[in-house]
């Protein structure tokens, strides 16, 4: 694919590179004046099929690290920190400043969006919205849970006046693929629930949040947020191994949640809040309708390159429609547009790790090697920063794209005759996020149902698998989640129950009312926010 400067649209092209030179620790956004590591975009401006310089981040090492600890630290300041002790409504207020603020930077983050991931415009869009919608009815849901503890309960002669409070300080970690919504979906609600946070962006994804920090600056009390850049190993274990991180909020792969875990030397006291990797498969029964099951797969396998924790990475097909089926799936594919992210109607976008398209290649030459075919015509056509997707058929577990969570564009496909193979596999399987059932039967469907919701935490009826809306639960078992991630799951896994009892005579009764009546406690409290 071509692409030169002359076909970038004005508002997208790359005019000046972004030196961003400061970090938000304990409130001030502090000058970076040390070693800087340069951000590039696999996307040619040039059209001579080099990449882009976008612009520079710190290279932050173990001090700046320990500085951001201890201003997480000092804010919480073990619970009697101002944050956590404050009215719900005047964190609420902090966090509507910080989304007016965050909402007039939506240009900017998208175009970044586009350049350092190779997002599509509508998808960068959407990524922007949705992050933004999160923020607003993550107020909500913490409102109403306020609401609902405005109130005392009583048992065996004690009163009970229970609420959630934080837990202390969260180091929170997100992944490339959605390095703005992913990343808020953990440090929103965290924040929100009176906790304090370390956050380190994503490899990839980094710059856009330069057009953020002084919102994060001026909407928070100091040292509630602390934003550091660097490498993981350099700046997340020195803050690990300090044992003073209450929660681990991270969305990536086991490994590193693994390691990081490793460094914490009170285990007992971590908290785990984790998005990990997943192998969703579809399986297409032999009623299915072909038309519907096809197009869902397109989107499932396919969206964002396949670059997406949710996204379908391997198909089922039964054997008496497979032959159909792969004509007709390998035909749609091989429609779908490559192109700049910013370029009408694409549908396949450049690649943001330079690797990935080597990594593609050796699974689909492990495939080969092992009998599969690549069964679409322009499947396996590389360009500088991308390999177009090949559809491998037939698939077997001796192959690596059987094994490995691929997280880019190729397709396993498998046939089965018996129902019991895909869902054995399943239960096999490492992972344990979403599977997408195609078939309209429901003599076959109800049994699978039944047994498939014990196997994953999502079982999409003749629709691929994603994460949205996001007000239902993003969990799985097995290697791929630890907590529930939704709107409302959110605050509770941020959070803990805590309350204050009281045995109902008159002395205490006399003391709550005057606690109740003055408003002096910002937890004992009934007032309803509205
Ligand atoms: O990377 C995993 C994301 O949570 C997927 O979200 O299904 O909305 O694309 P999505």
């Amino acid at each position: 694919m071509e692409t030169n400067i002359t076909t970038i649209p004005e508002a997208f092209q790359i005019k000046e590179t972004i030196a961003q030179n400061t970090y938000l620790v304990n409130g001030k956004l502090q000058q970076w004046n040390g070693k800087t590591t340069e951000v590039y975009s696999t996307i040619s401006s040039t059209g001579d099929d080099k990449p882009t310089l976008l612009g520079t981040i710190p290279y932050m090492g173990e001090s700046e690290a320990n500085e951001a600890l201890e201003a997480a630290a000092n804010a919480f300041d073990k619970g009697k920190g101002l944050w956590p002790t404050m009215k719900v409504s005047d964190r609420v207020a902090c966090m509507e400043k910080f989304v007016k603020q965050m909402e007039t930077k939506r240009e900017q983050v998208v175009k970044l969006l586009m350049w350092e991931i190779g997002k599509s415009l509508p998808d960068s869009e959407k990524e922007f919205d949705r992050t933004v919608e999160y923020i607003y009815d993550t107020i909500e849901d913490y409102k109403q849970l306020d609401r609902d503890s405005a109130n005392f309960k009583k048992r065996d002669g004690i009163y009970a006046h229970i609420r959630r409070g934080p837990l202390g300080i969260v180091l929170c970690l997100g992944p490339y693929n959605y390095p703005l919504n992913e990343t808020f979906a953990l440090l929103i609600p965290a924040l929100i629930m009176g906790n304090t946070a370390i956050f380190k962006p994503a490899k990839h994804g980094v710059l856009l949040l330069t057009p953020l920090l002084e919102a994060f600056r001026s909407s928070f009390p100091r040292g509630v947020v602390n934003i550091i850049f660097g490498r993981g190993r350099e700046v997340a274990a020195p803050i690990m191994k300090s044992g003073r991180v209450d929660v681990l909020a991270l969305i990536g792969n086991s490994k590193s949640a693994v390691a990081l875990q490793d460094q914490h030397p009170y285990k007992n006291r971590l908290r785990l809040v984790l998005g990990l990797e997943a192998k969703n498969p579809a399986i297409v029964l032999p009623d299915a309708d072909l038309d519907l099951a096809i197009n869902e797969c397109i989107t499932g396998t396919l969206s964002f390159n396949g670059q997406r924790c949710t996204a379908l990475k391997i198909l089922y097909v039964h054997e008496d429609i497979i032959e159909e089926f792969n004509k007709r799936f390998a035909k749609k594919v091989d429609e779908l547009k490559y192109g700049n992210p910013w370029e009408d109607g694409v549908k396949l976008t450049p690649l943001p790790e330079p690797g990935k398209p080597d990594y593609i290649q050796e699974l689909i030459d492990d495939a080969k090697a092992k009998g599969a075919e690549i069964i679409n015509d322009k499947g396996g056509e590389r360009t500088y920063n991308y390999i177009y997707p090949a559809v491998l058929y037939p698939v077997n577990k001796d192959m690596r794209v059987y094994q490995e969570e691929q997280f880019g564009p190729v397709i396993p496909i498998v046939p089965f005759s018996e129902i019991d193979e895909p869902v054995n596999d399943i239960a096999d399987s490492n992972y344990g996020q979403q599977v997408s059932l195609f078939g309209a039967n429901i003599r076959t469907l109800a049994p699978l149902i039944d047994t498939l919701v014990n196997l994953v935490c999502r079982v999409n009826l003749n629709s691929s698998c994603q994460r949205g809306p996001d007000v239902y639960p993003f969990t799985g078992r097995k290697d791929s989640a630890a907590a529930t991630l939704s709107v409302h799951d959110a605050l509770r896994s941020f959070s803990i129950r805590t309350f204050v009892a009281s045995k109902d005579n008159e002395y205490n009764n006399r003391i709550l009312n005057d606690l109740l009546g003055s408003k002096a406690s910002n937890f004992v409290s009934t007032d309803y926010i509205l």
